[in-house]
């Protein structure tokens, strides 16, 4: 069993990015810049942010705003400042962007993926860039390796506040080619698809229920094709991903009690990953997605940064069951155009 480097890299949780405005905060990607607390109002470098019970992490988590709010109130309201989040495949496409942007809103960000080195380049990149992350790689369909992972993280840094689970397989081609069809669908890839996308979810939520703290908030990366048919994704995919919807929904109610928060992300098409990914995109195919999607583009990774810091901090306070479309509008088109 592989339970990772674990490699912890950067600043243990001194603040991040720096107050030094206009500096790209991670380099390569288009660079999100989260203004974080205004100069004068955030600890100093260095300074502990794990949590005073008047910190802007435990104000949120612990007690939602209530009435009016400040100024102030609402540049905290994406602050992750001495929280620690894991995101299962996080070594490419939208989960590494997911975990660049927690990391950029303070929180200490465990990286994962199957690939160790893909895996590693991605936590020294958060590193480089001023962040905090560590690294574990492993089979998220894996249970054993799962719970031993999440045990690890909570051995080594205290407490797991946020958890996306957005490890997944694209599985194999739609209808639309012949080995694709229904009938050529073989034992082997569905059973592959299934454990990759939906085993490891339910695989993560089980773990990631069971040492959270009251508060804690769990995203998981469905997908547009999990919430209708798609002509573009094969059998596999589409089954997994409505699935997974489901799943959020039912632990969603259980974990209501508890204040743990339950939501789903649908992102449509997005480019620069390696499922929606460029080596499989040919221009043809670019445009049969474009046509299917009302803003006329497909979305970037580095989109997913703003959706997923919304559900994982106190902005979406009281929203869980959720389903986030990030799609463009491509849903309510629903291949219309096709
Ligand atoms: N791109 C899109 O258009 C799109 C649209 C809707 C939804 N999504 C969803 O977004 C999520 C991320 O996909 P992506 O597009 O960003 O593709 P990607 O670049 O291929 O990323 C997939 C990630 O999942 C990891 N992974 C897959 N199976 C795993 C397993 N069994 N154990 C551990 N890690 C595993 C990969 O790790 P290694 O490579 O290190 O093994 C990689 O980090 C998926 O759930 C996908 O269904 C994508």
């Amino acid at each position: 069993m592989i339970m990772g480097f674990p490699c912890s890299l950067g600043r243990d949780h001194g603040r991040w990015p720096p107050a030094v405005s206009g500096r790209p905060a991670v380099s390569g990607r288009g660079g999100l810049m989260i203004r974080l607390p205004r100069p004068g109002t955030a600890p100093g470098p260095g300074t502990a942010r794990s949590g005073g019970a008047d910190s802007p992490a435990a104000r949120y988590t612990a007690r939602p705003p209530r009435g009016p709010i400040s100024v102030d109130d609402l540049t905290h309201l994406f602050d992750l400042s001495g929280q620690v989040a894991l995101v299962t495949g996080s070594s490419s496409g939208l989960g590494q962007a997911a975990a660049e942007g927690l990391a950029l809103a303070g929180a200490h960000v465990v990286v994962h993926g199957r690939h160790a080195e893909r895996t590693r380049a991605v936590a020294e990149g958060i590193a480089a860039a001023g962040g905090s992350a560590s690294a574990v790689v492993g089979d998220a369909s894996d249970p054993a390796w799962v719970r031993a992972a999440v045990d690890g993280v909570v051995a080594e840094r205290g407490r797991l506040d946020v958890v996306m689970a957005n490890a997944g397989v694209a599985g194999g081609p739609s209808y639309r080619t012949e080995e694709g069809r229904i009938a050529a669908v073989s034992d082997a890839e569905w059973q592959s698809t299934l454990a990759n996308n939906l085993t490891s979810t339910f695989n993560t939520l089980r773990e990631a229920s069971r040492v959270m703290g009251d508060g804690g908030r769990i995203i998981v990366t469905s997908s547009t094709a999990g919430l209708r048919s798609d002509p573009f994704v094969g059998y596999g995919y589409t089954a997994t991903k409505a699935a997974q919807v489901n799943l959020v929904r039912q632990l969603a109610l259980e974990l209501a009690p508890r204040g743990i928060r339950v939501n789903a992300l649908a992102p449509g098409p997005i480019k620069g990953t390696r499922i929606g990914g460029d080596a499989v995109l040919t221009p043809e195919l670019e445009q049969l997605w474009v046509d299917t999607i009302p803003l006329g583009r497909m979305g970037l990774a580095d989109e997913i940064r703003g959706p997923v810091l919304f559900l994982a901090s106190a902005a979406s306070s009281f929203v869980t069951g959720a389903v986030l479309l990030v799609d463009g509008g491509a849903l309510d088109l629903s291949h219309a155009a096709y």
